[in-house]
């Protein structure tokens, strides 16, 4: 109900065009009406990232076929950072130099841009951060021309109180700058981020620490998201973390697994990989157009466990055609057999079940649907009652 007031209001204010004090109709909805996909830099380069790393990467995000696929924001992480000036203006450091070339590049290759900061006085890696620059950042951001801000906590503790103190700073900054900027915030999901994210402008916010390029970290964050469901929607998604798909840690059946689960969370889809150096199964997964269209889905519902079964998991993800996503999920270490039953995801008698991995529509069930899983594997389709 509060959302429906919302969603209208945000629509109002965009129909006449005005700002209201206080809400940025840009921030709260139309900037990440679904969630945002896209790369970003850290969790393959790290503090190796540079401007022409950057350029590199937005080329091979076309040449690939990923923007095509609904891909957006290129996003540089931590390590860009110089040093102030007299008059505290933030100026990149050797690796980037100029920042107006490197958006108008990315724009010009109908992407967007994003960046990276912290509320404190240092980032995560020891940068300069923003702590009593706020509104001189954001000014800063949008005349270089970035469309989205990662704003990372990097301090060892914080109030709830505190938290919401920085990142509502932070939001009426961007929103007095009048360019529409994404907010994500990263917290690593302290002091139940999801409950309050939202009303501090946030548009995404990770829900848990950094994921690690291992099936058992990726498994502990992807399962753990169950619960957060409630909190997810149009314009506010829970963030699980970047993508490790492609960085080599984990196997085909692993990396398909936690791209299915993203998707089933209507999680952020930010690639974490060299798009430059992309095997042909690397970018089969990031590509696949109908697993995307699960978690771009214009409903907006996280997905959420329906049968938790020693090693077995099965997700369920309402779209918005009436239709229901199952994710069969194996976490154990042998190929198995997992039943779904129609009646654990609320469809009553008959349904059709497409494979969507597969891309094939395996026909028409009477109540369940049968399929051997691998380990650490997944089988996702997609149910829909005759
Ligand atoms: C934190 C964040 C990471 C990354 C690094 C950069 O660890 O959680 O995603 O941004 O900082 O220093």
């Amino acid at each position: 109900m509060k959302r429906n007031i919302g969603t209208s209001l945000g629509l109002l204010v965009l129909l006449a065009g005005i700002a209201l004090p206080g809400f940025s109709a840009a921030q709260e909805k139309s900037a990440a009406p679904t969630p945002p996909m896209g790369w970003n830099s850290w969790n393959h380069f790290a503090e190796k990232i540079d401007a022409r790393t950057v350029r590199a990467q937005a080329d091979a995000m076309v040449a690939s076929g990923m923007r095509e696929a609904g891909y957006l924001y290129v996003n540089v992480d931590d390590t860009w950072e110089g040093k102030r000036d007299d008059q505290g203006i933030i100026h990149p450091n050797g690796k980037f130099r100029d920042m107006k070339s490197l958006t108008d590049y990315v724009h010009s290759k109908g992407l967007k841009i994003g960046l990276y900061s912290s509320p404190g006085p240092k980032t995560c890696a020891g940068f300069e951060g923003t702590l009593g620059h706020e509104e001189q950042d954001a000014q800063t951001y949008a005349q270089w021309g970035f469309d989205y801000l990662k704003y990372d906590w990097c301090q060892p503790t914080g109030t709830p109180e505190q938290m919401k103190a920085a990142y509502s700073k932070m939001r009426d900054a961007l929103a007095k700058t009048g360019r529409p900027i994404v907010l994500s915030l990263c917290q690593y999901g302290w002091g139940n981020v999801w409950e309050w994210g939202q009303s501090v402008g946030g548009n995404l916010w990770r829900t848990t620490g950094d994921i690690e390029d291992n099936y058992d970290s990726m498994a502990q964050i992807g399962f753990g998201q169950a619960g957060l469901e409630k909190y997810a929607g149009p314009g506010h998604w829970n963030d699980p973390d970047m993508l490790e798909v492609g960085n080599g840690g984990m196997n085909e059946d692993e990396y398909r697994t936690h791209f299915s689960l993203w998707s089933v969370l209507a999680a952020p889809l930010i690639a974490g990989n060299d798009l430059t150096k992309m095997t042909p199964y690397t970018l089969e997964l990031l590509t696949n157009r109908e697993v995307i269209a699960v978690d771009q889905d214009p409903l907006g519902r996280q997905g959420y466990p329906v049968v938790q079964e020693g090693p077995f998991e099965i997700w369920m993800k309402p779209l918005a055609d009436g239709s229901i996503v199952a994710g069969l999920f194996n976490r154990g270490k042998a190929a198995d057999k997992m039943t779904l039953y129609f009646a654990h995801i609320g469809l009553a008698g008959e349904a059709t079940v497409r494979d969507l991995w597969v891309k094939r529509d395996l026909g028409s069930f009477p109540d369940k649907y049968s399929v051997y899983v691998p380990a650490h594997g997944v089988v996702l389709v997609k149910v829909k009652a005759k």
